[in-house]
């Protein structure tokens, strides 16, 4: 899914998605008091929301970034949980041709100083996370993009305004309810909601976005992953070595990016679990589906997962769990908008927000 070519992020199956609503097929009603007007608005400041204001910079364009948090790329504060990013850092190709070492640089942005690149912060091949919240905050500061720190949006919505062209402004408020409009909205938060499916027992689980990372944790625990994108791969390589098993499930088969190539799917530098898994010691990959049917239950303080699907009725998986960990990706905030039902967008960003979200489930 390469939307965005080249300078995309796509970490464990997260896709920054860029979206320029410029058109619309519905306007909301009344008029707000606004305190701030700006041709452009991008809402966060991570790799995309940066990338697109150092063009507008560029251009000399009134534009205003807005992120929720104190940081650039606050994503990358906590995520991935165990640190290490799962995008290359090529430092070195043999050659001198600038393009060309870019497309096999996957960290860096677009931007006219040859030093701001993510080679000259790191050399590691898949640096720790805090490099790449490093960089993307020099990448801000360098560049004097135009944001605003600690300024949460919500309340989207559009309103007649017959003076321009679209015959609409997108009005927007922060958490302190000062109203700020625009004439263009791009929403660059990507997707940083844990997705939690909604079947019986799921409040029996602990998430990815909370657990915890240090291996001793899990000495001695038989643990069923659900998941099996790169989340769910790493957080089992660095407890393998403590657990008794590991048990994966999840919505549908491993995605080998080597197999697929898309760089979202399952990399090499996690699955060192496919090694024990094949070699066949107690680790395991169940070859079912989470499906609506299935069910978490709790039974003197262990956990079991109960599904119809008949392939899981295998000896292994009758077992029941000391812990059962939820590593299903992330979806879109759409609590952005004043109507999530109806956010003002259109088809194209709907579609993308749908896709999106299935790419994260399983
Ligand atoms: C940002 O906020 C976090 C807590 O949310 C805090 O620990 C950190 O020191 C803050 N950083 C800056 C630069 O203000
Ligand atoms: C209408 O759009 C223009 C140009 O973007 C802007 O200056 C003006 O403030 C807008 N009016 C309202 C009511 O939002």
């Amino acid at each position: 899914m390469q939307f965005f070519p080249k300078r995309i992020f796509i970490q464990f199956g997260t896709i920054f998605a860029l979206l320029v609503f410029n058109s619309l097929t519905k306007v909301d009603g009344q008029t707000q008091q606004t305190s701030s007007h700006h041709d452009y608005c991008i809402i966060g400041a991570g790799p995309s929301g940066l990338q697109m204001g150092y063009f507008l910079e560029k251009s000399g364009r009134d534009y205003i970034i807005f992120e929720r948090t104190n940081t650039s790329g606050n994503f990358f504060t906590k995520y991935p949980r165990h640190r290490t990013l799962i995008s290359i850092n090529k430092r070195n190709t043999g050659r001198t041709n600038k393009e060309f070492n870019m497309r096999h640089d996957w960290n860096s942005l677009l931007s006219d100083k040859e030093h701001l690149k993510l080679r000259y912060y790191s050399k590691e091949m898949f640096p720790h996370a805090d490099v790449l919240v490093k960089y993307l905050s020099d990448f801000q500061r360098m560049n004097n993009l135009n944001v605003q720190f600690n300024a949460e949006m919500s309340n989207i919505q559009t309103v007649r305004n017959d003076s321009v062209k679209e015959k609409h402004t997108f009005t927007m408020s922060d958490q302190y309810n000062n109203k700020y409009a625009c004439r263009w909205l791009i929403v660059a938060t990507g997707l940083w909601k844990p997705n939690i499916p909604k079947f019986d027992g799921i409040e029996l689980t602990q998430g990815y976005e909370s657990i915890s990372i240090n291996a001793d944790d899990f000495e001695g625990k038989s643990v069923l992953i659900l998941g099996r994108g790169n989340s769910a791969f790493e957080t089992a390589n660095a407890i393998y070595g403590a657990t008794n098993v590991v048990h994966m499930i999840a919505r549908s088969r491993v995605r080998l990016a080597w197999a697929t190539h898309y760089v979202g799917d399952l990399r090499a530098v996690n699955n060192g679990v496919l090694d024990t898994y094949q070699l066949k010691s107690l680790d395991g990959i169940a070859e079912a589906f989470l499906s609506d049917e299935t069910k978490l239950m709790s039974k003197n303080g262990k956990y079991q997962l109960v599904t119809d699907d008949e392939f899981f009725d295998n000896f292994a998986f009758r077992e029941s769990y000391d812990v059962i960990i939820r590593c299903l990706g992330f979806t879109f905030d759409d609590e952005l908008f004043y109507n999530p039902y109806s956010p003002p967008l259109f088809g194209m960003a709907q579609s993308w927000k749908r896709m999106a979200i299935c790419e994260n489930a399983g």
